[in-house]
C-alpha cells in the first residue's frame, strides 16, 4: 500500500512538475475573428461557416487574420450524462468536431470560450469542477484555441484557476493558445507568462472612441481608455505571452478616422489582433485598414515589443515601437476633436529603450528614410529624418512611419 501511494504521489509530483503552457504558439501576437463584439448571444454553426469563408475570400485569411474565434453562448443548458460540456444543438446542429474539421480544411483554426467560474458571463455552464474533462472534449474536438473568462469567480484564486486550466489543456495533449480574459483585474501580467498566451488587461471594450458606456455594476471602455490602461504594461508583453487590450472595434460604427487611429494604436501595442465585425458585408475601407500589410507587420514585428508613448503635448502624443533589422515604428496620435499641424523635430526623439528592448534610436547621427504606411504606392516614400518634417494629423486619427537606417 505504502509502495502504491509513493508512485501516485511520484506521478502526481512529476506531472505538476511538466506542466506547462504549450511552447511555440503566439509567437508573434495572435491574429483571427470573435463573435462576441458584433453578435454577443446570436451565434450559430452557419454564421461560423460564412465567416470562415469570408476571411479567405476577402483575403483575411492570407493576411494572418487564421483564428475563428466562438465567443460565449454555444453551450447546451446540460452536460452530458459523464459531466462532459455539449453544445446547442438547435445552433449548432452538426457539432464542434465538425465546425473543426469545416474550419481546418479551410487552412484555419477554432477558437472556443469558457469561463473559470460556474457559469459564463452569459449564464451558460463554466468549467468550474470540470476543467479537465473540457480541455479534453476541446481536444477531441480538434479546438485549437480557448479564451477563458472570469464572471462567477467569487472566492476563487485567479492564479491557482488559470494555471488549473492550463494544465488541464496541456494534459489533453492538443496544442491550445490559451487567451486570459480576466480583464486585468489580479494583475495577470505580474504572473501569467507562463501561464497563458495573451491576458486582457481592461474590462470591455465597446465601440466608442474616447467616451465609458456605465452598465451600473461595470463599465465598457473605449479605444482611449484601453489604450491609457495598457501603455505602462510594455515590459510584460513578448514572444508568447501578450498584453490583450480587448478585440478590434474596427468596422462596428467609429468613423474612418477612428477605425485606423484604433487599429494602428493596437498594433503600436503588441496587441492580439482579433477581429469584432461581420466579415459576411464587410465594406472596402474597412477592408483596407484591416489589409494593410505593413501596419499589421507592426504589430506582428518579429522582435515583439510593445510600443512606448513618448510624448503626450494637448491632444497630440508620439509613439514609437522598435522593429527588427534597427527599424522603428513612428506614430503620432491626435485624440482632439481639432486637426494638429506638428513639425518633428527628430532628434528630441533620440531615445534608448532601457525599459525592454535595449535599442536606441539615434536621429542625430543617422538618417532614416521615413514610409508612411497608410499612403499607397511610391507617394508612400515620404524623405528622409535629415530635415525637421511637418505633418498634419486629423482629428481622431494618427500618421504612422515606418523608419528604416539609411544605407
Ligand atoms: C465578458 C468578456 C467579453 C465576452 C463576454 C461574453 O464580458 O470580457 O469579452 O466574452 O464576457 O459573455
Amino acid at each position: 500500500m505504502k509502495r502504491v501511494l509513493l508512485t501516485l504521489a511520484l506521478a502526481a509530483g512529476m506531472a505538476s512538475a511538466q506542466a506547462q503552457k504549450f511552447e511555440g504558439l503566439a509567437l508573434t501576437p495572435q491574429m483571427g475573428w470573435n463573435s462576441w463584439n458584433k453578435f454577443a448571444c446570436d451565434i450559430d454553426e452557419e454564421l461560423v461557416r460564412e465567416t470562415a469563408d469570408a476571411l479567405v475570400e476577402t483575403g483575411l485569411a492570407a493576411a494572418g487574420y487564421v483564428y475563428i474565434n466562438l465567443d460565449d453562448c454555444w453551450h447546451a443548458a446540460e452536460r452530458d450524462a459523464d459531466g462532459f460540456i455539449q453544445c446547442d444543438a438547435d445552433r449548432f446542429p452538426s457539432g464542434i468536431a465538425a465546425l473543426a474539421d469545416y474550419v481546418h480544411e479551410r487552412g484555419l483554426k477554432l477558437g472556443i470560450y469558457s469561463d473559470a467560474g460556474r457559469h459564463t458571463c452569459g449564464g451558460r455552464l463554466g468549467s468550474f469542477g470540470h476543467e479537465y474533462q473540457d480541455a479534453l472534449q476541446y481536444a477531441r474536438w480538434g479546438v485549437d484555441y480557448l479564451k477563458y473568462d472570469w464572471c462567477e469567480t467569487e472566492n476563487i484564486n485567479a492564479r491557482g484557476a488559470y494555471t488549473l486550466m492550463r494544465d488541464a489543456l496541456y494534459a489533453a495533449g492538443r496544442p491550445i493558445l490559451f487567451s486570459m480574459c480576466e480583464w486585468g483585474d489580479n494583475k495577470p501580467w505580474e504572473w501569467a507568462a507562463d501561464v497563458a498566451h495573451s491576458w486582457r488587461t481592461t474590462g470591455d471594450i465597446w465601440c466608442s472612441f474616447d467616451e465609458v458606456l456605465e452598465h451600473g455594476t461595470w463599465r465598457a471602455w473605449s479605444v482611449m481608455h484601453i489604450l491609457d490602461m495598457t501603455a505602462g504594461l510594455r515590459r510584460y508583453a513578448g514572444p508568447g505571452h501578450w498584453n490583450d487590450p480587448d478585440m478590434l472595434e474596427v468596422g462596428n460604427g467609429l468613423t474612418h478616422n477612428e477605425d485606423r487611429a484604433h487599429f494602428t494604436m493596437w498594433c503600436m501595442l503588441s496587441a492580439p489582433l482579433i477581429l469584432g465585425n461581420d466579415i459576411r458585408t464587410v465594406d472596402p475601407k474597412t477592408l483596407s485598414i484591416l489589409l494593410n500589410g505593413r501596419v499589421i507587420a507592426i504589430d506582428q514585428d518579429p522582435l515583439g515589443v510593445q510600443g512606448y508613448r513618448f510624448m503626450r503635448e494637448g491632444d497630440l502624443e508620439v509613439w514609437l515601437k522598435p522593429l527588427a533589422g534597427g527599424h522603428w515604428a513612428f506614430c503620432l496620435l491626435n485624440r482632439g476633436k481639432e486637426d494638429i499641424t506638428y513639425t518633428i523635430d527628430w532628434p528630441r526623439f533620440d531615445w534608448t529603450d532601457e525599459e525592454v528592448s535595449k535599442l536606441s534610436t539615434d536621429f542625430s547621427t543617422m538618417t532614416y528614410e521615413i514610409e508612411n504606411l497608410w499612403v499607397e504606392g511610391k507617394k508612400s516614400a515620404e524623405g528622409t529624418t535629415k530635415k525637421a518634417k511637418t505633418v498634419t494629423v486629423p482629428s481622431h486619427d494618427v500618421v504612422l512611419y515606418r523608419l528604416a537606417p539609411k544605407r
